[in-house]
């Protein structure tokens, strides 16, 4: 259908049939849908009558190729004009096949993966008649007690960037309008949603103009350089102002100032929160305050198909606005194709075959080995297949390891700690006690677990959050394990064998009471469905492991928020001149996080050497080319992240201690040495000045290399003009 045919189809539309398109709601609404699919979200009170079903634009949270087709066939039949639904949800790390969480994806920093894993849930989707998932959530975050960081992928703006590309490669493809196995993405929460107020979900966002674009605006910005085809507004007010009724920030960045002219939704009832967050009177006001603001899509509340009428009728806004917002849902309907083919990919028996199937599997199983971090290892780890292992914890056979946003996940076609290990130990040298559940024991678990663990030569313990622990609404003020987990570790412990703890958790945890405890300590995070397999292939050494952290692990939950790229303060406590007291310092604890942004340890050792500037000096219109020697000086091969970090010493602007400006992943034999070259451009030294202005500034700069944002070799360069 070309787009003259949709200039007459808005044409031929009544305004009730217009403000449908505006509306999307949950499947059990919908005719033709089994009941279920709904995900989270108050459903009542929408004022939403059958006339306005049938005008309905799109539908939120609808699953499975036969449910689909069925609902697009009934909604076909009583539309007027028989323009198709849209159909989305949220296919955030996995349709059926479920990878590990965003975080853990994170600290793959494997991009070729991550967009593989995207890819292959794409695919799931949609043969399962799917067409819009809400993902690639890109909200950068430094609170681990914000339940929601299991989604983000961590603390830097440019891994996030980086990573959001990759989703929308992966989600997207080439040509989202040929390729009937991808999805159109969404990109969300803008913005600024990862930063809020104690960590507590849907909280205040108050922060500098300057920050927001330093830090938060860039993975969206990423996102739609990628050809992302949606955005999803944020719950939180940013500067006052919530960002589903946000003018200066809808329209005037994202659409003016970004260009961006796809569809931009409403999260899940935040234009009627508009009334609570205290900007609107009622939902009358709210829907002004949205449709002004330029949401398209209102997601599950009822503010644009009680009011938008009335606001036209009163002069309050312009028809226009609408027309404008619906244009840009049927052009999204075009581009995927779905006035010619309103099935889409949607394939019941091709839907038997992909989901589910060995290949995702095996993909789903190699990210997860991927982005797994060891955290500790006092030559404990690899295991030897003939040592007698005891296997004690919550999650020693629990299947709640796929994750938060794992919806169609199913815990039975999930391999758990037990399957993975079963997979290397035979069964007469493995013995299994949980201790206790996630947040409670008692004595008699404890004992079982102490006494199944007498005869072994290794403890595994599976510890961890329960997944309703992090996740949407999943915050934590206290970020240690629950003590009953804490008290199982000592118990194994006083038996004087060796420990290796392997965490399930959505968060960085205040590992206190874990890593002083255990010999060795696997940060698994929720790993997905090849989960049990992925850990034993680490634990026993068949893969070497190489993540690295995507977000620092805190001393203590005081401290946060924790992160590499802070500023120096006037008195850095690690100046040389730096006075013993009137520094910027705790008494009680570090300034450094427990475990910082970049670390993880694997079976091999790496060294870096020769670090070697091109030259000393660089303009605006050269480069810079900068090498650095990593050998692997350990017995086994592995995969080493070599990080390239970026300080400008005196900007006009204060500017970060460090800054993470590149990476690469290398893969090193035992003994081999890789010379890696990065180069750095002028465009890598700039920053938003006083003005806003994106420039850099001429004078010195350090260039740091290293393996972790701590452990790094510098030089030093100048810019000149
Ligand atoms: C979440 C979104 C999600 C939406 C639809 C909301 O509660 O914040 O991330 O896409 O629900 O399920």
């Amino acid at each position: 259908m070309a787009d003259n045919h949709i200039a007459s189809l808005l044409e031929q539309m009544t305004l009730n049939e217009k403000i449908g398109q505006l509306v999307q709601l949950a499947t059990p609404f919908l005719k033709g849908a089994s009941d279920g699919g709904q995900i989270t979200g108050p459903m009542k009170n929408m004022g939403i009558d059958e006339e306005s079903i049938k005008d309905t634009g799109s539908v939120l949270g609808a699953s499975g190729a036969e449910e689909i087709m069925n609902i697009q066939n009934t909604h076909l039949a009583e539309n007027r004009l028989g323009i198709p639904l849209l159909f989305m949800s949220d296919i955030i790390h996995g349709y059926k096949t479920i990878f590990p969480v965003p975080l853990a994806i994170g600290c793959s920093w494997d991009m070729e993966l991550a967009e593989k894993s995207a890819e292959i849930a794409a695919n799931e989707a949609a043969v399962s008649g799917v067409h819009v998932t809400f993902s690639p959530m890109v909200d950068l975050s430094r609170d681990p007690r914000w339940g929601r960081v299991m989604e983000s992928t961590g603390e830097d703006p440019y891994l996030n960037s980086e990573i959001a590309r990759a989703y929308v490669r992966g989600f997207q493809g080439e040509d989202v309008t040929r390729d009937l196995g991808r999805l159109a993405a969404c990109v969300k929460h803008f913005a600024a949603y990862g930063a809020p107020e104690g960590g507590r979900d849907y909280n205040t966002v108050d922060m500098s103009e300057r920050q927001l674009r330093e830090m938060y605006l860039p993975a969206y910005k990423a996102a739609l350089d990628e050809g992302c085809e949606m955005v999803m507004t944020s719950f939180n007010i940013l500067n006052g102002v919530p960002a589903t009724g946000n003018k200066p920030l809808m329209r005037d960045l994202l659409r003016d100032e970004w260009g961006f002219d796809g569809v931009l939704i409403s999260d899940w009832g935040a234009v009627k929160e508009l009334i609570p967050h205290g900007v609107a009177e009622d939902e009358k006001e709210a829907a002004q305050k949205a449709i002004t603001a330029g949401v398209d899509i209102e997601m599950m509340t009822g503010c644009y198909t009680s009011h938008l009428q009335g606001l036209i009728e009163e002069g309050a806004i312009d028809e226009e606005t609408v027309d404008e917002a619906v244009l840009r849902i049927l052009q999204l309907k075009q581009k995927l194709g779905l006035f010619d083919n309103p099935h889409r990919g949607a394939d019941p028996a091709l839907e038997e075959q992909v989901v589910l199937c060995a290949e995702h599997r095996s993909a789903a199983r190699e990210l997860a080995a991927k982005s797994s971090v060891l955290l500790k290892n006092d030559r404990v780890l690899p295991l030897n297949p003939n040592q007698k292992v005891s296997l004690i914890g919550p999650f020693a056979r629990d299947a709640d390891i796929l994750g938060p946003w794992s919806w169609l996940g199913a815990e039975e076609d999930t391999v758990t700690l037990e399957d993975g290990l079963r997979q290397y130990v035979n069964p007469d040298r493995l013995t299994i006690a949980p201790g206790c559940s996630v947040e409670s024991g008692t004595e008699e678990d404890m004992q079982a677990a102490v006494h199944a663990a007498e005869e072994a030569d290794v403890i595994i313990l599976g510890l961890g959050e329960r997944s309703y622990m992090s996740g949407e609404a999943g915050c934590r003020a206290d970020i240690r394990l629950p003590d009953a987990q804490l008290k199982l570790i000592e118990r194994v412990k006083s038996l004087g064998k060796s420990v290796v703890a392997v965490l399930f958790n959505g968060r960085p945890l205040d590992l206190h009471g874990v890593l002083d405890e255990a010999d060795a300590v696997l940060e698994a995070w929720y790993p997905g469905t090849e989960g049990g397999s992925a850990v034993a292939d680490l634990l026993f050494g068949a893969v070497n492991p190489s993540g690295r952290l995507a977000m620092s692990f805190p001393y203590t939950v005081g401290q946060v928020p924790v992160y590499y790229n802070h500023f120096n303060t006037g008195r850095p406590k690690d100046a040389p001149d730096a006075q013993e007291r009137f520094v910027s310092q705790y008494l009680d604890i570090p300034n450094e996080p427990m475990l910082p942004f970049g670390f993880g340890l694997s079976y091999t050792t790496y060294e870096y050497s020769n670090l070697t500037l091109s030259s000393d000096t660089m303009t605006a219109w050269d480069s810079l080319h900068v090498s650095v020697n990593v050998t692997n000086t350990g017995e086994a091969a592995g995969e080493e992240v070599v990080q390239l970090y970026i300080r400008d010493v005196a900007g006009e602007i204060v500017r970060p201690v460090n800054e993470l400006k590149d990476f690469q992943k290398i893969v090193l034999e035992p003994g081999e040495t890789k010379t890696i070259a990065f180069t750095i451009t002028e465009d890598q030294l700039r920053y938003h000045h006083a003005n806003l202005d994106y420039t850099s500034d001429p004078g010195r700069f350090q260039v740091s290399i290293g393996p972790n944002s701590q452990n790094i070799t510098t030089r030093t360069f100048t810019l000149t003009d």
